[in-house]
């Protein structure tokens, strides 16, 4: 897997995974994705920050036997990041491929994580891509290039991040299947924080019962909910020793708010569902 610095377009050939990243299986997804690939399609996951995409992308890559390109998507990106520019070298000019055009050259999964914060003028080239075409025009060389056999394109986004600003052309999205994800089942979820963070599987339940009651909160000050990545954090620092309670504070409540009042309640919450006063809490909320 190779993760691409879009400001400076080169970097390693992406290798294939040794071994099966960790992903495990919330739904259909997995079938969803692969019957996609496996038909040329391009695909588009939807789902809230920390929810297992990346990961999920890493894992499908591994099966599917395909190099990953990740390029992580920032509103600065132009054309030529993904597609390639010359550079000068010893006094001469020398064509440099994007991450894109390697992904199309070499039959790799290009995964471009957080599309959404790309411009819509830079996102425009995937669409002969994405659709029956599958091919790659580069103005700058004069060519098109066919995709590779095996080529495959996956977008990634946080609907919650949504604006009007920030959106995907309706040209673009209908190019795409959109595979939808959400956090995992309190069991499943319970099973990847044992495996990530090494805690009991009761840590594990206690740490899922407080995320769950945090996403059923409806607060304007709370603008994403608990991720399976922060309770993994949260684990981690217990498997290291730290009180629960504590971890549970550093890890997952402070991220998530910098509003006082929203903090105080989940504090609260985690007196609740985790036990105990968490140390260093002030005393407005004990
Ligand atoms: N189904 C799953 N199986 C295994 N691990 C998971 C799963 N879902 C989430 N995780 C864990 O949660 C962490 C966060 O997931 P990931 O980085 O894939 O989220 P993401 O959806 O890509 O978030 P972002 O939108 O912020 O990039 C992963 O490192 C992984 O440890
Ligand atoms: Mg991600």
């Amino acid at each position: 897997m190779t993760s691409v610095d879009t400001h400076n377009a080169v970097s390693e050939p992406p290798t294939p995974h040794d071994s099966r990243p960790l992903y495990i299986s919330t739904g259909d997804e997995e079938q969803h994705f692969k019957a996609a690939y496996r038909q040329g399609l391009s695909i588009v996951l939807k789902g809230p920050t920390g929810c297992g995409k990346t990961r999920f992308v890493e894992a499908m890559a591994h099966d599917l036997d395909r190099p990953l390109i990740t390029v992580s998507c920032h509103d600065d990106l132009t054309t030529a990041d993904l597609v390639g520019r010359f550079h000068l070298r010893g006094g001469e000019t020398e064509w440099v491929d994007g991450p894109l055009t390697r992904a199309v050259r070499e039959g790799a999964i290009c995964y471009l994580d957080e599309v959404v914060e790309a411009r819509q003028d830079t996102t425009v080239v995937l669409h002969p891509l994405a659709d029956h075409r599958r091919q790659l025009p580069i103005d700058r060389l004069g060519i098109t290039l066919d995709a590779a056999p095996g080529f495959g394109l996956v977008l990634s986004y946080n609907p919650g991040y949504q604006s009007v600003l920030k959106d995907l052309k309706d040209s673009t999205r209908q190019r795409m299947v959109a595979i939808e994800f959400g956090f995992p089942a309190p069991e499943t979820e319970e099973e990847i924080l044992t495996e990530e963070a090494g805690i009991t599987q009761g840590t594990a339940a206690t740490l899922v019962r407080f995320s769950q009651a945090i996403r059923r909160l409806k607060t304007p000050g709370l603008r994403e909910v608990a991720s399976t990545r922060v309770l993994i954090a949260a684990g981690r620092l217990i498997a290291e020793g730290l009180l629960p309670r504590d971890a549970a504070r550093i890890a997952i409540a402070a991220p998530l708010s910098d509003d006082p009042t929203v903090q105080a309640g989940l504090l609260r919450m985690i007196d609740t569902y985790v036990g105990g006063h968490a140390s260093g809490v002030p005393a407005l909320i004990s």
